[in-house]
This record gives structure tokens, C-alpha cells and sequence, in this order.
């Protein structure tokens, strides 16, 4: 499953995801849905609950708010998603990804953005990152790849593998804790 926030999916105008044949039959092996889930991050529910993300999934969008999400907002998201209430004021994110492992979601997997990262490895919940970098040189103001505030004491990780194709570099880190366990799995 997903998990996204809700500016990464205003700003890349995020569908909904289509099977895949050639990974049909190792997702269902592995007990997998069809899709991946997406879970949604948003506290201003502004969000288009009519767009195909929410209307054309095989299996339902969820949607993750706080209780102080607008009362309009919650009606709407209701009536097109599953949503998880976590938290007061903001989404909490162990709480979020708390309930989503209750659905059975345990295998979470996000995409960022910057800002939902960096809340997910304040939690402490950041077992694994996916680092690519491109060869291509650029300049000007960037958030780093956490955004927000300073993650306190930063978080080491140990890289485990660095592939490379046409010049990019995909590159996957652990938390050194979990290294010896992932390595035997890789
Ligand atoms: N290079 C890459 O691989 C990559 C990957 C992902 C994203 N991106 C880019 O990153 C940009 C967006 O990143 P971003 O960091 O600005 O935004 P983001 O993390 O995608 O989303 C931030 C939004 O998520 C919701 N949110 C976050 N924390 C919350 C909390 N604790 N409680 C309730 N809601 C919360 C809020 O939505 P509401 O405003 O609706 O309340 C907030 O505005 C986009 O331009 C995207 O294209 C790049």
C-alpha cells in the first residue's frame, strides 16, 4: 500500500492504480489485492473526491484525517473513500499507520512528499528509504528530501544496495537495526 500526501497528489494529478499482468501472478502468490492501496494524507480534505483516484479504484482510496478535518470535508471523503480519523488537530502518523496495519495494510510503502516523510521518520517508523538520484545538475532553493522540522537526533541509516541504470542511481537504505535481517532477504 501507498501513502501519499495530499500536496503530491494535487500537484502530479494522482490516479488511481491499474493491475499489472506481469505482477498479477506474484501479487496474488503473496495473498496481494490486485492494486496497491493508496492512502491519502490531507487535514484540509481538499482534495477532488471525484476525480478517478477515488471513483475508478479496484479497491478503495483511503483517506487519512483528524478529527478537526471540516465536517463538510469528512461527508465528502466518506462518500467516496475509507477514512481514518488519527489524531486531534493533525494526522498522527503512528497512529495513522497503526490503523492501517489493521486493516491488514502492514506492508506500507510512501511516496512522500517531503513533508509526509519527514513526519513518518519522526515517528520513528522509517525502516527502509529509496534514494534515487538523477545525473542531472540543477540549482536554485530546496527542501531536502525530510521537510519540516529538524529531525532530532537524525535518524542513521545504512545503505544495502546501490543499482544503476542510464546513469541514475537507485539507491536503498535500512535502519541499521534491521540490516541483518533485510540483507538475508535480499
Ligand atoms: N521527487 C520525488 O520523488 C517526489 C516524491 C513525492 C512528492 N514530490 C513532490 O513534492 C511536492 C509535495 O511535497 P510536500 O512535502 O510539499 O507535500 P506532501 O508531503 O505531499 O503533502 C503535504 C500535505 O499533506 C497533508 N498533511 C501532511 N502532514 C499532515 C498532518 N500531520 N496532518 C494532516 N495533514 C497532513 C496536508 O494536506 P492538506 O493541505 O490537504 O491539509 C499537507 O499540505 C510535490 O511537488 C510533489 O510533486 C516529489
Amino acid at each position: 500500500m501507498i501513502v501519499v500526501g495530499a500536496s503530491t497528489v494535487r500537484n502530479e494529478g494522482y490516479g488511481p492504480p491499474r493491475p499489472n499482468r506481469e505482477h498479477a501472478a506474484a501479487r496474488e502468490a503473496a495473498g496481494q489485492r490486485p492494486v496497491p492501496v493508496i492512502a491519502v494524507v490531507s487535514r484540509s480534505l481538499a482534495v477532488d473526491f471525484t476525480s478517478p483516484l477515488f471513483t475508478e479504484a479496484i479497491v478503495p482510496t483511503i483517506v487519512i484525517t483528524c478529527e478537526q478535518a471540516r465536517p463538510e470535508g469528512l461527508e465528502a471523503a466518506a462518500k467516496y473513500g475509507d477514512v481514518i480519523l488519527a489524531g486531534r488537530d493533525r494526522v498522527d502518523f503512528a497512529l495513522a499507520l497503526d490503523a492501517l496495519a489493521e486493516r491488514g495494510l502492514t506492508r506500507q510503502l510512501t511516496e512522500g512528499g517531503p513533508h509526509v516523510l519527514a513526519q513518518i521518520a519522526a515517528s520513528g517508523r522509517l525502516d527502509e528509504l529509496c534514494l534515487t538520484i538523477g545525473p542531472l545538475l540543477t540549482a536554485g532553493p530546496a527542501d531536502r528530501i525530510l521537510a519540516g522540522p529538524t529531525l532530532t537526533p537524525p535518524q542513521p541509516m545504512h545503505p544495502i544496495s546501490l543499482l544503476e541504470e542510464d546513469g541514475s542511481l537507485f539507491a536503498r537504505y535500512v535502519r541499521p537495526e534491521r540490516d541483518r535481517t533485510t540483507q538475508s532477504t535480499t
